[in-house]
């Protein structure tokens, strides 16, 4: 049998076609992506194929992306870890980045939206920060284009951690242990004018640390990664049909946002949320960018370990994968600003447990060694 459907995988013109597997020996369905114009080629859903190779994550070379005057040492790694976890970077040393950050809940907080320092609801959802050395743009509205960037917003921030500039610097400075980290690791960077003092700990130094410590968490082999780096027993059937459906832009056009190779475009989209129907909603990126397209409009998250990290999108309004999908199908609730590439996807029960059986195969199971690697500090 054979099917031939139209897809538009971001600005590609593709054909879909489906050849399904005729001898029950098959093990794999073999789904063939046929592309139009410039980029002519196709996709062939079968395990190792070059046509799947965009969908391969790059090797990280992590020294590569710290700041031009600076490598990643692990030494700096460590110093990072040290401070993400301490919580005397909050003003009542009451809680660290990872009270929010939970290395077991995904690097999230497992809460529709994060918790103040009064333990009051704050206004969004505390994001994964897997892959986010991946990243090019940073927080739901995309008000940071670095980790360094980010490093110290929620530190200052009056609900998040409450602390100062001059109150971090002063605590570390006293501090036996951070003294003496900072001193080695940047004792032997004294080029800029900066470090030359006896101050190696500065909001620069902090920043570089606790980015440098984030680009350590990635997820980058899940069975899908293992599937298309040529392993076949590595994705059902069902999943593979469900990859199918994530590309199919008739079906779940999902591909179009959560692109290649970290299922984020890191642009921004109002994917019609019923809270953007709120008196005063949260408008996202529109606050940093005030162009009506932007208005309700957030950071796509990349989805490598989407099952760790439920409730899901921005305000925590989906708590579970079901419920995500069941979002889309409608097209959106709330559909007075929907971004354009919001189809109106029309999926039957077998796409959408195939789909949601796929979500589930990019991520790693919850007792994989590497999470828990990551937790012990
Ligand atoms: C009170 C909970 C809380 C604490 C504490 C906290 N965060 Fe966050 N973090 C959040 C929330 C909520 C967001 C989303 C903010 C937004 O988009 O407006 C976020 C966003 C981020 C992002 C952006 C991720 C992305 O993919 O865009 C990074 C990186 C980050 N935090 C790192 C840190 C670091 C480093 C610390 C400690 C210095 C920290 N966070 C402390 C809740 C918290
Ligand atoms: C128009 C672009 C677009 C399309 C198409 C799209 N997404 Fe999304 N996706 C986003 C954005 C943007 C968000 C975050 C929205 C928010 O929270 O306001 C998101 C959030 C999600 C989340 C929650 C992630 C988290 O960490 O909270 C999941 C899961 C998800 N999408 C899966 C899918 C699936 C499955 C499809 C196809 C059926 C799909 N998306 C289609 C842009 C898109």
């Amino acid at each position: 049998m054979q099917l031939i459907i139209n897809v538009n995988l971001r600005r590609l013109a593709l054909a879909l076609v489906i050849l399904m597997p005729c001898a029950a020996e098959l093990k794999e369905a073999t789904l063939q992506i046929l592309r139009n114009g410039e980029n002519a080629g196709s996709y062939i859903l079968q395990a190792g194929d070059p046509s799947l190779a965009e969908w391969k994550l790059p090797p990280l070379n992590i020294a590569d992306q710290t700041s031009a005057d600076h490598t990643q040492s692990d030494a700096l790694i460590k110093l990072g870890r040290a401070l993400f976890f301490d919580p005397k970077l909050s003003s009542d040393n009451s809680r660290s980045c990872a009270s929010c950050h939970r290395p077991k809940l995904g690097w999230s907080d497992g809460r529709p939206t994060a918790v103040g320092l009064n333990g009051q609801p704050l206004d969004r959802a505390t994001p994964s920060l897997y892959n986010s050395a991946y990243g090019t743009i940073f927080t739901w509205d995309g008000r940071a284009s670095s980790l360094e960037e980010q490093a110290l917003g929620p530190v200052y921030d009056p609900s998040e951690m409450g602390s100062s500039a001059d109150e971090l610097l002063t605590k570390l400075r006293s501090d036996e242990y951070y003294r003496k980290a900072f001193a080695e690791v940047f004792t032997e960077q004294l080029i800029t004018d900066q470090f030359i003092t006896d101050q190696f700990i500065t909001e620069d130094s902090i920043s570089r640390a606790l980015a440098s410590f984030e680009r350590t968490l990635l997820v980058q082999n899940t069975r899908f990664d293992q599937w298309v780096a040529g392993d076949h027993n590595a994705l059902t059937l069902s999943e593979i049909r469900g990859f199918g459906v994530f590309l199919d832009s008739e079906r779940g056009s999902c591909a179009t946002c959560h692109a290649p190779p970290n299922f984020t475009d890191d642009g921004f989209h109002n994917i019609g949320l019923a809270s953007f129907s709120d008196p005063d909603p949260d408008l996202g990126r529109y606050n940093i960018r005030p162009v009506k397209l932007m208005r309700g409009a957030f950071k796509t998250p990349s989805l490598r370990n989407i099952t760790l990290t439920a409730p899901y999108f921005h305000d925590g309004s989906a708590e579970t994968l079901e419920d995500v999908v069941e979002h889309y199908q409608q097209g959106g609730v709330s559909k007075g600003n929907l971004s354009p590439e919001m189809k109106d996807i029309d999926l039957n029960t077998q796409d959408v447990d195939d789909l949601i059986a796929f979500l589930r195969a990019i991520s790693i199971t919850r007792d994989d060694e590497s999470i828990n690697m990551a937790s012990e500090q």
